[in-house]
């Protein structure tokens, strides 16, 4: 016998990784060097005081109990000043500030506080894949917004208003942009908080990329005037601080919005590990020089993954921001998904498909960045068929 999952389960599939990262895991296995270039996993260490703090707290006798649930007075004024001094926005840290376990958690968290089932949420039509699938599990129903690819990855927001219904409850904002790393400007900030203003939606800003390989000042939607009003933002310290597996997140933005969020969050978790909450407050305080460091080693990465993209014969934007490569497939190969299984079973070389980010990406694939440099120069090797 065997108890039927709920409905949403069938609307709902496995996470691409969560699938493919088994098969690779099947490939090591039976012996196969595979080069993974296909998760935005961090391979480089949090700063050495992170790490300082973390295991002195571990030791303290009050680490070990549970935490409140909004997160620890130290951890939320250490956002606050992150905030102000990364973005010039100031945030009050008793009331608009919500951490997270991850801001993966806080999609699902909006998603529950906001959507009704039969609401309707505009997400980008190519994107971070939990946008579109939480919005299902809670019974709303999703409609893509076009990018305008010709107009470097930016909302069409003519597009977006003629999707607009009295359903419509919340628009999914991304930048810089996952997976085409399109760059956050101030204009495109401004036109999105009009646009939640004009048609009276939740605009949900997911801003973990700011500050890897950002060529101008790190932009917050929140420094944008009015957004407060119609806005909140996700923030990550996964790929900014090299703490993707710490599960640190939070939430920013007007308090009537959190105070909701926390309704339903309050009901799921009981808080986070104390040493974990003090370790990211020390963190946050990461000199510029270090977060330049990690730049700089992502930027040497940048010529082999650029080498990968030619040795396929594939074209590609020079000025993406984030830890990946974006790159368009040439006319002469297959789709996405039938080239990235030739890499991975010929060549053990792992790279994520495009359309997993929405049907838009079926030409496309994306390369991470979090590989030592000399394994990517490997990759292009076996590519090319000289290794
Ligand atoms: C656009 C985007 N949003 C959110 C996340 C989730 O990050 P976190 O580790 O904070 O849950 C990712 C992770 O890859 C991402 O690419």
């Amino acid at each position: 016998m065997i108890i039927e999952p709920a409905q949403r389960t069938r609307q709902t599939s496995e996470y691409y990784f969560s699938v493919k990262l088994a098969e690779v895991r099947k490939l090591l296995a039976a012996g196969h060097d595979v080069i993974n270039l296909g998760i935005g996993n961090p391979d480089m260490m949090p700063s050495e005081s992170t790490l300082t703090i973390l295991a002195e707290a571990a030791h303290k006798p009050q680490a070990h109990g549970y935490q409140p649930y909004v997160g620890t007075v130290r951890l939320r004024q250490a956002i606050a000043d992150y905030y102000a001094r990364t973005y010039g926005v100031a945030l009050e840290a008793t009331s608009e500030i919500l951490p997270l376990i991850g801001s993966k958690e806080g999609i699902t968290h909006l998603s529950l506080t906001f959507l009704d089932p039969g609401d309707e949420v505009l997400v980008p039509e190519l994107g971070y894949p939990a946008y579109r699938a939480v919005s299902q599990m809670v019974g709303a129903t999703v409609q893509e917004y076009p990018l305008r690819e010709d107009y470097g990855w930016q909302p069409d927001w003519e597009a977006a208003a003629a999707l607009v219904t009295p359903r419509t409850k919340i628009l999914w904002l991304n930048y810089p942009h996952m997976p085409t790393g399109a760059p956050a400007t101030p204009e495109l900030f401004e036109a999105a908080v009009a646009f939640a203003h004009r048609h009276r939606l939740l605009l949900c800003h997911d801003n973990p990329y700011s500050l890897v390989l950002n060529k101008k000042a790190p932009l917050s939607l929140l420094s944008v005037p009015g957004a407060r009003e119609v806005a909140v933002e996700l923030n990550s310290m996964s790929k900014s601080h090299n703490m993707a597996g710490w599960r640190i997140g939070w939430l920013a933005g007007a308090k009537p919005y959190l105070d909701a969020v926390l309704k339903i969050k309050s009901n799921v978790d009981s808080g986070m590990f104390w040493a974990l909450q003090e370790a990211a407050a020390e963190a946050l305080s990461n000199s510029e020089l270090w977060h330049a460091e990690r730049n700089a080693v992502y930027a040497s990465r940048l010529e082999a993954a650029e080498a990968f993209l030619a040795a396929l014969g594939c074209s590609w934007d020079t000025q993406q921001e984030g830890m990946f490569l974006w790159g368009k497939l040439p006319e002469s190969l297959a789709l996405a998904e039938a080239v990235v299984d030739e890499l991975l079973y010929q060549k053990h070389v792992f790279i994520a498909p495009g359309f997993i980010f929405g049907p838009k990406g079926q030409r496309y694939i994306r390369l991470s960045l979090c590989t030592p440099e000399e394994r990517l120069w490997e990759a292009v090797a076996r590519v090319k068929g000289e290794a």
